[in-house]
């Protein structure tokens, strides 16, 4: 198991009371699951990725990766595992508009000390994700299927074990959205999870487990 979520609950308030956006949610992942969550707006789906990719502090609740739990570690070393394990591709844009496609790629790998170059691989990336002729281009020269791919790329450079990714496909056509549908399920088969979450049903034909969340509870389709 790489990734093993027990009793996740994420509690805001709101006016003068408590609720769960994220209410006790159990779920694991082994390499090459290719996992989606469908839920409708509001249901808590941001909120779990946001816990799991260590960018919010879970109410209580557990977040182990490889058997190690992130919340008894630093800030520090909790970003480390973050940086190293997980790839996350937030919703919407999130390209840097100043850096060309294959400085936008590189980042992550630069932001811990490691040996080595990055440029190689980010060129191999942008090949896998279907963009090699663009790595000089700028982002605002481009596609939204093709900004897509720069942070699916982007996503993968530190060759995580899990890909989150939040709404992927939300604000692309059809014909793009599976384009990106099928490059999410052959980088599963590559042996990297993807734990995807959306409110658009069709994508979660793509998975090989589907759960529906629903006011914070997460349920096995
Ligand atoms: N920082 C916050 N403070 C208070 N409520 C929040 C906060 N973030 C999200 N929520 C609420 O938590 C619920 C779940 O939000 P979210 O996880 O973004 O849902 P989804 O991604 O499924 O649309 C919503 O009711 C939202 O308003
Ligand atoms: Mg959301």
């Amino acid at each position: 198991m790489f990734l093993e979520v027990k009793g996740l609950t994420k509690e805001y308030k709101r006016n003068d009371s408590v609720f769960a956006a994220v209410a006790g949610v159990n779920l694991s992942v082994s390499p090459a699951d290719f996992i989606s969550i469908t839920g409708r707006s509001g249901s808590g789906k941001s909120t779990l990725l946001n816990m799991i990719a260590g960018l919010l502090t879970p109410t209580s609740g557990s977040i182990e990766i490889d058997g190690q739990d992130i919340s008894a570690l630093s800030d520090k070393e909790a970003s480390l595992v973050r940086n190293s394990k997980i790839g996350y591709i937030p919703q919407g844009q999130s390209v840097l508009a100043n850096f060309t496609v294959l400085d936008n790629v590189r980042l992550p790998f630069y932001l811990f000390k490691r040996q080595g170059d990055a440029t190689e691989k980010a060129l191999s990336l942008l090949a896998q994700v279907g963009i090699p002729h663009l790595s000089l281009s700028y982002p605002r020269q481009l596609s939204g299927g093709e900004l897509r791919r720069i942070s699916i790329a982007r996503a993968l450079i530190n060759s995580p074990s899990l890909l989150l990714a939040d709404e992927p496909t939300s604000d692309l056509d059809p014909e793009t959205s599976a384009e990106i549908m099928a490059l999410f399920r052959r980088i599963s088969q590559n042996g990297t999870a993807v734990l995807l979450v959306t409110h658009q049903l069709e994508t979660t034909s793509y998975g090989n487990s589907v759960y529906t969340m629903a006011d914070g509870i997460l349920t096995k389709r």
